[in-house]
């Protein structure tokens, strides 16, 4: 594996799979990279802790930065390059489009990182211009995410194939993320309730058809000590309110635990449909 602070011509010059990251590698990110073997193309991972996606500076200093341990995980699914760059060569100063991520980046994960959405599209646009790669590969396990970065691909007219990964669970049902690693054990049990709300959820939703979920919130899991910031169904192809002809949704939910802001979401096509 090369370690690169630079992307150089050789990498140019190749058709290359890329899947960007924020370190802090786990099962998760393996699973992405796995995708990007079976393409045949050589595969580039990135490492940066993107600051400009963090509206919190302290949730940027907290985040987890085991640069040599990742360094291992990547040697051991022979990633061909490793692209750890430096912020002034992600961000050359007063050189860099800043891309906004409009009214649907404002919503969900936007209403409570005002911001976000528009760091992340600024650095993926930022890695896209300077890696150009035929493939790039992302987790479902960030929904809003990878919808707008599907919108942003077609918006520029980018050729680049965007790959949607299947979200790695834990056992309980915990989606993995580098942020899991901060939380105590009775944290993470209590986080493994995201994904059994977001099935009873579902659940809910084909028996009565409502969508309003978080007013009619009668379970016990709110006794649990799980702080809910949404819980919303979607449709799948617009990341709006349902229709009458949706045919795939998306049921997501945020929630604090332990001080920690976790994600998760399903998504399904409705049977018969
Ligand atoms: P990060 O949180 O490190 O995630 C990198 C990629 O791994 C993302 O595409 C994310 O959706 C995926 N991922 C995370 N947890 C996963 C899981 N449990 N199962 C499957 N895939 C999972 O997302 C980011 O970094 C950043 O916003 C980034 C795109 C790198 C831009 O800075």
């Amino acid at each position: 594996m090369e370690i690169i602070k630079e992307i150089n011509k050789n990498i140019l010059a190749k058709d290359i799979c890329f899947i960007p990251t924020m370190g802090a590698l786990h099962k998760g990110h393996v699973s992405l990279i796995k995708e990007g073997k079976q393409s045949s193309l050589p595969v580039i991972v990135s490492i940066f802790v993107n600051e400009m996606q963090f509206n919190d500076k302290e949730d940027f200093n907290n985040y987890p930065k085991p640069i040599e341990e990742d360094i291992k995980v990547l040697e051991n699914f022979n990633v061909d390059y490793l692209f750890i760059p430096e912020n002034d060569y992600v961000y050359p100063k007063n050189n860099f489009e800043k891309v906004s991520s409009g009214e649907l980046g404002k919503q969900f994960e936007g209403s409570s990182r005002p911001g976000h959405f528009d760091g992340v599209l600024t650095v993926v646009n930022r890695f896209f211009e300077l890696i150009r790669p035929k493939i790039a590969i992302f987790g479902k396990k960030d929904a809003q995410q990878l919808f707008l970065i599907n919108e942003m691909v077609v918006n520029k007219k980018y050729e680049i194939e965007i790959i949607a990964s299947p979200t790695i669970r834990e056992s309980s049902g915990l989606a993995l993320s580098s942020r899991n690693s901060l939380l105590t054990n009775r944290g993470k049990d209590k986080a493994a309730l995201l994904y059994k709300v977001l099935k009873s959820t579902k659940k809910d939703f084909y028996s009565t058809g409502k969508t309003n979920f978080l007013e009619n919130f009668s379970s016990n899991y709110l006794d649990e000590e799980i702080d809910i910031d949404y819980l919303e169904i979607l449709d799948l192809a617009t990341f709006s309110k349902p229709a009458e002809n949706t045919e795939e949704f998306i049921i997501l939910i945020a929630a604090y635990i332990e001080n920690l802001r976790l994600i998760d979401n399903i998504d399904f096509k409705l049977e018969g449909k």
